[in-house]
């Protein structure tokens, strides 16, 4: 990357510093501040890191203001109208779409690893039956780091890989298992001469008592949904993932904690929120104009769940590709009428908001999850699962960046630094002297 620099004057001691200024292959330039306390004893300040690049990364690419999303280069649109998830996750983690013999082996490679220690069984029954599913997912993800110990060189890029492959065969089970431990279904075993998605969708809905076929068209639907999922550079979990695998931590723990990161409402939770909100939005009775009204209160602390993006300014890619997704499959689900009523109003939502001035003005536009709830719905996924399913599909993502990090020797323990408001210095009171 080529480099030129900036001049910081500092107005109060009229000290002048230097800082270099770094070009990326595509996308903002940035004030290089590695060394700014180490030489001016200045720290830098970014709540949220609303400015800051953590890192170089070669996986993802966004640009916010086109509402643009590429892996590895290739946009989002042809991976997901053309490609399949498997495919998907050797381009992230390899750099490159992969030859027919590359994809048979990585294929081969993730069936032959999709089934989990009997044991793990267990972790299931120690939670209530009422569990939220992320909570069985980040607990058991979590115990993995309990089961492989020799995959733990992980300065051993063959290792790291390894450990890739073992995450991504294994979420499908784990995410599958949640759900019928939740249902009081018997666990089903993954079944090898199943694609990714259909075996997922095997585990979730077969049962012993009668024979199984995955509808095709949702098996697709799942595809897509993996494949737009899977990566988006350094959101908060994929962030959490790095921040916490760079203390060199077991990478099941890692993502564990980025399994954790995701769950919130205001990032991969909101999926199931929308929902829930569009839901109340029915049952109400209430005009949207109510809604978005009060969206706008900020007294309200009440938000259109599904809407806005810290990056794009614009619609979020992923969103246009589910919307038309939802229209594909909605008619397949037994309870179409009941969906199509959420996603009627999802669009009149939609539409209001991108006439009202507050959603313009702050370029508030649909995200990922304001539509791909209601495919999940229609694919009789349930509402406590569809995080779950956000972070099966991330899986890759999360696993390629801790990947990429842990493959850099400039890499080091991630500790930001903070401005302390607190009390100055004083001495220690004897207590018979307090107030
Ligand atoms: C994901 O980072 C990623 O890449 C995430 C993700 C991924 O693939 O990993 O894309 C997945 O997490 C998508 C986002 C899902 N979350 C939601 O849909 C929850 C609702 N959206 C927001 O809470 C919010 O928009 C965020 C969290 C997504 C972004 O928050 P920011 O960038 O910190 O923006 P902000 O909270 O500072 O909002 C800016 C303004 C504020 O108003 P003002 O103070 O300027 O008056 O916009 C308002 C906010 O109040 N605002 C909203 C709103 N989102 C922002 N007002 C009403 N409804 C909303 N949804």
């Amino acid at each position: 990357m080529s480099k030129h620099t900036a001049t910081l004057i500092d107005n109060e001691t009229g000290e002048q510093f230097e800082l270099d200024i770094l070009h990326p292959s595509q996308g903002p330039k940035a004030i290089d501040v590695t060394s700014l306390y180490r030489e001016t004893g200045i720290l830098a300040y970014d709540p949220g890191f609303m400015s800051t690049a953590s890192c170089w990364s070669d996986i993802t690419y966004l640009d916010g203001n086109k509402g643009l999303l590429e892996y590895r280069g290739y946009p989002i649109q042809e991976l997901a109208e053309q490609g399949s998830y498997m495919e998907t996750c050797y381009l992230l983690l390899n750099g490159e779409l992969p030859n027919a013999e590359q994809l048979h082996e990585f294929t081969d490679r993730v069936v032959h690893h999709t089934m989990l220690h009997e044991q793990i069984k267990r972790f299931y029954s120690g939670f209530r039956r009422d569990a939220h599913p992320m909570a069985t997912m980040v607990g058991v993800v979590g115990a993995l780091s309990a089961f492989y110990h020799e995959y733990m060189d992980i300065h051993d890029p063959e290792n790291r890989y390894e450990t890739a492959i073992l995450l991504i065969a294994k979420m499908p089970t784990i995410a599958a298992w949640s759900y019928r431990y939740a249902n009081g279904t018997p666990f089903v075993y993954p079944d090898n001469a199943l694609g990714y998605a259909e075996n997922f969708l095997h585990m979730m809905f077969a049962l012993p008592t009668e024979d199984y076929t995955s509808d095709p068209r949702m098996v697709r639907a799942l595809e897509v949904i993996l494949i737009t999922h899977a990566d988006h550079e350094q959101n908060a979990s994929t962030s959490t993932v790095r921040l916490a695998g760079s203390s060199e931590v077991n990478p099941f723990a890692a993502i564990s904690a980025g399994i954790a990161s995701l769950w919130g409402p205001a990032h991969g939770g909101a999926n199931e929120a929308v929902v829930r909100m569009l839901m109340d939005i029915r049952d109400s009775g209430k005009p949207l104009i109510h809604f978005l009204e009060k969206a706008k209160d900020k007294a309200q602390k009440f938000r259109l769940m599904g809407f806005g993006h810290r990056v794009y300014k614009n619609y979020d890619p992923r969103a246009k590709i589910l919307r038309e997704l939802c229209h594909d499959i909605i008619d397949k689900s037994p309870l179409a009428e009941e969906h199509h009523e959420l996603l009627d109003i999802a669009m009149k939502l939609e539409a209001v908001a991108m006439e009202d001035d507050y959603f313009i003005s702050r370029k508030l536009y649909p995200n990922v999850d304001f539509y791909s709830g209601i495919i999940f719905l229609s694919m009789g996924i349930p509402l406590n699962m569809f995080t779950v399913m956000f972070a099966m599909a991330r899986t890759v993502g999360w696993v390629a960046h801790w990947h990429e990090m842990m493959g850099d020797d400039k890499s080091r323990i991630a500790r930001p630094r903070q401005l302390y408001t607190g009390k100055t210095h004083r001495e220690y009171p004897p207590i018979d002297e307090r107030d």
